[in-house]
């Protein structure tokens, strides 16, 4: 799917303060990344990815929502524009990062999906929200939405084989494979928690 050139020319311009705002957030984001590595032990934050969506997929995701092809509709109904990754060590991370995000200065969550204590039938993990971040450009304020995906390690092995296979396979992934999949989503939460486990006793080890 393709914009008409003028909404083309307005998604462009439109594109250019969700990249402010994705910046914005990955700056206070980096900050926090590195004033933990000082102080924690184990850092809650193995790596953080930000992109901005294309606007092909732009334009495919309204289409598929049924909404013409404008930069307005974009503005309403897309909220994962920009979007940014939290890889975390391990589940408890991600409860201890979605808390610390509520407390960011300018920035506000909208919604929230705990696909990690809720997983999907697919067997997907992770926790969603969506953070509204105040940007100052050209006079104003604006608030744009950014999706903040947090995930394991492990969460994130399984998400990018199963966007893969997604993608290969066109959103029809054969039931042999889903349900493999189903298995090893399974198998890699029960990996989270006993690896979680081995580094409790570690950690206890270290402290006497
Ligand atoms: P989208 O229209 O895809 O954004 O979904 P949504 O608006 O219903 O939100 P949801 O929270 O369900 O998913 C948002 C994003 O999470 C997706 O764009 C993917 O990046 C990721 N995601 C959600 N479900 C799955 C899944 O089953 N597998 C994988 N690999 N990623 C998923
Ligand atoms: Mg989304």
């Amino acid at each position: 799917m393709r914009f008409e050139q003028t909404e083309f020319e307005l998604i462009k311009e439109m594109i250019r303060a969700y990249t402010w705002a994705e910046r914005t957030m990955h700056t206070k984001l980096d900050i926090i990344h590195e004033s933990l590595q000082e102080k924690e032990d184990l850092c809650p934050i193995s790596h953080i990815h930000g992109r901005i969506k294309k606007t092909e997929s732009i334009a495919d995701k309204l289409a598929k929502l049924g909404f013409e092809l404008t930069a307005k509709n974009a503005k309403e109904q897309i909220k994962d524009i920009a979007g940014i990754r939290i890889i975390c060590p391990y589940a408890k991370d991600i409860v201890f990062m979605v808390d610390m995000l509520k407390e960011l200065p300018d920035c506000e969550v909208v919604s929230e999906k705990d696909y990690v204590t809720n997983p999907k039938s697919s067997g997907y993990r992770s926790y969603h929200l969506i953070i509204n971040v105040s940007v100052f450009h050209s006079g104003k304020t604006e608030k744009l939405p950014i999706e903040v995906q947090l995930r394991t390690e492990a969460m994130n092995f399984w998400a990018t084989l199963e966007h893969q296979a997604k993608y290969k396979y066109k959103n029809q992934i054969p039931q042999h494979l889903s349900d493999e999949l189903i298995i090893c989503a399974d198998k890699i939460s029960e990996l989270d928690n006993r690896m979680y486990l081995i580094h409790e006793i570690i950690s206890l080890i270290n402290e006497e």
